[in-house]
């Protein structure tokens, strides 16, 4: 036996040899260790956007039976799940021609969109101008600045008035195409259909300094009732959860504040496998829970345009309507849930403590939808949600001590069972 001993020890010796030269040889590469860095190097900033990781939750999913997964969004270059959105409205609109590179985007929003829109603008060779009320924090704006967009602030009232933030955004649009027309450019009035407004349209000379001498049109993003975000989602969003999931998922649960997400992603998932069910998570002051649940959107002195500003009775940001959108309308939805304001901060305490996760208030509140879902399909499933963006952007609300204290709001639990969980 000691012969076969030896010449085992040899073999065994002589392999970790080469393992170890392998190893340690620097000029040695393994085949698929190339190929993987290949795969890894994106192509420019744009490229840069989507293919999120899926974050299994481990906190939840242990304390509800259920695999709970969620999509990283916040780890896109601009920050959040509206980089997608911002790529596919610049380059659908590139592509039919009603956008030419040296012309400006703009886009009426104080949140996520224009930030996204202001970081991809430059790579296609556009320009951004954005429109906010002059309400919203001040970082928005220096921050908007900082990427090089436009910032227009202005007096807030109802979106019925052609003075709303969007319905300038989507004026200065139309003045950008009509200047560069004027000057023989290819430039197009491209409102998205939205005509009502144009007709009287000057291109007064107190906001010229927003476009460039060599501006080469303008086109409005309307984010809302631009189907280029549901898009972004169907072609996007929803394949990637069916593949990182391997098709095995029973669930998906969003907030909704254009819809593109819940859209885009429902739509998707529903068509590759029906017995998927989708769910929207409405915050307070919402109709789409209403909407979803008994066809009705809202109370007659609820509808938005009857108030003159902050329509919603929530500090979660980006999520909640009283209107129903166009990206809304193509959801495939199953059935909805609640949230509250409360549970939103709480989740976000909770994910912080137990998974290390900062995220912003739409994406706690996502957080909030998929243990409704666990709770209302039981232990054993698979459920997927959208973590948004992080708590970067919500310091002075959402993660601010004094604002939640003064709003009622102040965190307590340990654990969940500011959802009913022991
Ligand atoms: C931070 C954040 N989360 C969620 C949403 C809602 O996503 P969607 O507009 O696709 O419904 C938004 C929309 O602006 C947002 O800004």
């Amino acid at each position: 036996m000691a012969p076969v001993k030896a010449t085992g020890a040899a073999a065994a010796i002589f392999s970790m040899a080469i393992i170890s030269y392998i190893l340690c040889n620097s000029r040695f590469k393994f085949p698929w260790r190339t190929s993987i860095s290949k795969s890894r190097a994106r192509k420019g900033l744009v490229d840069a956007i989507g293919n999120t990781p899926l974050i299994r939750i481990n906190s939840l999913s242990e304390a509800t039976g259920c695999e709970i997964l969620a999509k990283a969004e916040f780890l896109n270059p601009g920050g959040s799940v509206k980089d997608r959105v911002a790529v596919k409205i610049i380059e659908e609109a590139l592509y039919s021609g009603s956008l030419a590179r040296g012309g400006v985007v703009t886009e009426g929003s104080a949140g996520s969109t224009a930030i996204s829109l202001a970081t991809v603008a430059p790579a296609y060779g556009c320009k951004c101008h954005v429109v906010i009320p002059d309400d919203a924090a001040i970082e928005k704006s220096q921050i908007l600045e900082a990427l090089g967009a436009t910032v227009e602030r202005v007096r807030p009232v109802s979106i019925t008035h052609r003075d709303h933030f969007v319905n300038i955004a989507r004026r200065r649009a139309y003045e950008a195409a009509e200047l560069a027309k004027g000057r023989g450019e290819a430039g197009r009035a491209e409102t998205n259909g939205f005509v009502h407004v144009n007709e009287d349209v000057q291109v007064k000379g107190d906001h010229l300094h927003i476009y460039a001498d060599d501006c080469k049109g303008g086109y409005f993003a309307d984010q809302f009732e631009n189907l280029a975000n549901f898009r972004a989602h169907y072609e996007g969003t929803g394949p990637e959860i069916w593949e990182q999931t391997g098709g095995d998922l029973h669930a998906f649960v969003a907030a909704a504040g254009t819809g593109g997400t819940i859209a885009g992603v429902s739509r998707f998932l529903q068509e590759k496998n029906p017995n998927i069910k989708c769910f929207l998570i409405d915050p307070p002051g919402s109709g789409l829970f209403n909407k979803v649940t008994r066809g009705v959107m809202y109370t007659r002195e609820e509808a938005e345009g009857r108030r003159l500003k902050n329509p919603f009775d929530t500090i979660t940001e980006g999520i909640g309507i009283n209107r129903l959108t166009k990206n809304f309308m193509m959801a495939k939805l199953d059935g909805a849930f609640r949230g509250t304001d409360m549970e939103a901060v709480e989740m976000s305490r909770f994910l912080l403590r137990n998974d290390g996760l900062f995220v912003g208030s739409s994406s706690a509140m996502n957080c909030v939808g998929a243990v409704r879902v666990a709770e209302s399909l039981g232990p054993g499933h698979t459920i997927v949600t959208i973590l948004c963006d992080n708590g970067m952007r919500h310091l002075s609300k959402f993660y601010n001590s004094q604002f939640l204290s003064d709003h009622g709001l102040t965190p307590s639990a340990t654990g969940l069972e500011f959802m009913n969980i022991a």
